[in-house]
């Protein structure tokens, strides 16, 4: 029988966030610069090459896979790839295929994403403001956005929202962020913002809004009760009383989740990143590209990878840009 994938500090590694593309159709402030440079197409991996490396996690024991992006709806073809996946969850092996997304092509992908078995995606969605989600997306509108809610939740699937907490710009919208997922039976989670990518104009420090001040503003409108279970992601859950409503909180700055990590990422050119917040990583292109047909040194590549996990990741507000900075933009591994 095959062996699971263990890490060196005895946490199975069940989860694989796999990102599809470097490229999205916005550029979101606190993950972006606004002139990016992209990869040249024939860096990437085929969506054949894609298909091989996952299914390889697979058979080594990931039950839960997440296409990432860039914006993954915005990779041509990318249903062909959903669709060859799902032979994983009829199989029994593939528990969970999902995505993150930024909506903006939902309205036209949901109802194949549901046929592809997909039963979940978790939607960026940081305002509700039309002139607030310009400036933090650059450019990005929202009606497309909330037109591809609709459709997602029309075809079935569950939606949640991520919001990540920006200081002086979503403060003020907890509450209408709350009310709008409670009408539409949508969880929402919310993020702490994380030191990635060139800074550039950005200030980074000043935008960090921590979990503990915005748990603080929710219960001056809502009861809140602490949730004990996990969704085997980072988020920790309270239960609004009033509504009954879950939210979640992403806390990597102010409590960090390392002791029970699951994850991997892979980027869109086949790097193999142990942890977001650190620089560990192997490139499994090599062991791909080398040996068509025999999966065998791909799997061996995959358990040394593996055997590299760091116990947790550096990031830090509190030191110096150059220690506590990770240098690759949240494009690049897929957030
Ligand atoms: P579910 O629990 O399945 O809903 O998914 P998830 O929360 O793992 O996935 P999602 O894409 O919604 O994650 C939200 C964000 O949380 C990510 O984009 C990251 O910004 C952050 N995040 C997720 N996993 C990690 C992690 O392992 N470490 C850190 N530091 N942040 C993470
Ligand atoms: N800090 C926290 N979350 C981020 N995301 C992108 N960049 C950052 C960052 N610097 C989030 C997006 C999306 C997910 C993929 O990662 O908003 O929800
Ligand atoms: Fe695109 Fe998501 Fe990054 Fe925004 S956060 S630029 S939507 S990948």
């Amino acid at each position: 029988m095959t062996q699971p994938l263990v890490d060196p500090f005895q946490r199975a590694i069940t989860y694989l966030r796999v990102s599809v593309t470097d490229r999205c159709d916005f550029r979101c402030v606190y993950c972006m610069a606004e002139n990016m440079t992209f990869l040249p197409k024939k860096e990437l991996l085929t969506l054949e090459e894609l298909d091989r490396m996952c299914s390889t996690f697979v058979r080594l024991g990931v039950r839960k896979l997440r296409i990432t992006g860039g914006e993954p709806l915005v990779r041509r073809d990318i249903m062909t790839f959903f669709r060859s996946m799902s032979r994983h969850l009829d199989s029994g092996a593939l528990e969970e295929l999902t995505l993150t997304t930024n909506g903006s092509q939902l309205e036209r992908f949901a109802a194949d994403l549901y046929a592809a078995g997909v039963r979940r995606v978790n939607v960026s969605l940081d305002t509700l403001d039309e002139e607030k989600f310009a400036r933090v997306t650059r450019w990005g509108r929202l009606p497309q956005v909330l037109r591809g809610l609709d459709a997602a939740q029309a075809a079935g699937l569950k939606v949640k929202l991520n919001a990540v907490a920006l200081k002086g710009f979503n403060e003020d919208e907890v509450e209408t962020l709350t009310r709008f997922c409670a009408t539409r039976g949508m969880d929402l989670t919310w993020i702490e913002v994380m030191p990635m990518g060139d800074l550039g104009n950005e200030d980074r420090v000043g935008q960090y809004w921590s979990m503990k001040d915005l748990r603080a503003r929710l219960s001056e409108s809502y009861t809140l009760t602490d949730l004990p279970e996990s969704t085997g992601g980072p988020a920790r859950y309270v239960r609004l009383e009033e509504t009954g409503q879950k939210i979640g909180f992403i806390t990597p700055l102010s409590h960090n989740f390392c002791e029970s990590c699951n994850r991997v990422r892979m980027t869109c050119t086949g790097e193999l990143y142990m942890c977001l917040g650190q620089e560990d990583m192997m490139d499994l292109r090599p062991a791909l590209r080398n040996h068509p047909g025999n999966d065998a040194p791909l799997e061996q590549a995959i358990r040394q990878a593996i055997g590299l996990k760091p116990e947790g990741h550096d990031f830090d507000y509190s030191r110096q840009r150059a220690d506590g900075q990770v240098s690759r933009h949240m494009s690049h591994t897929g957030g």
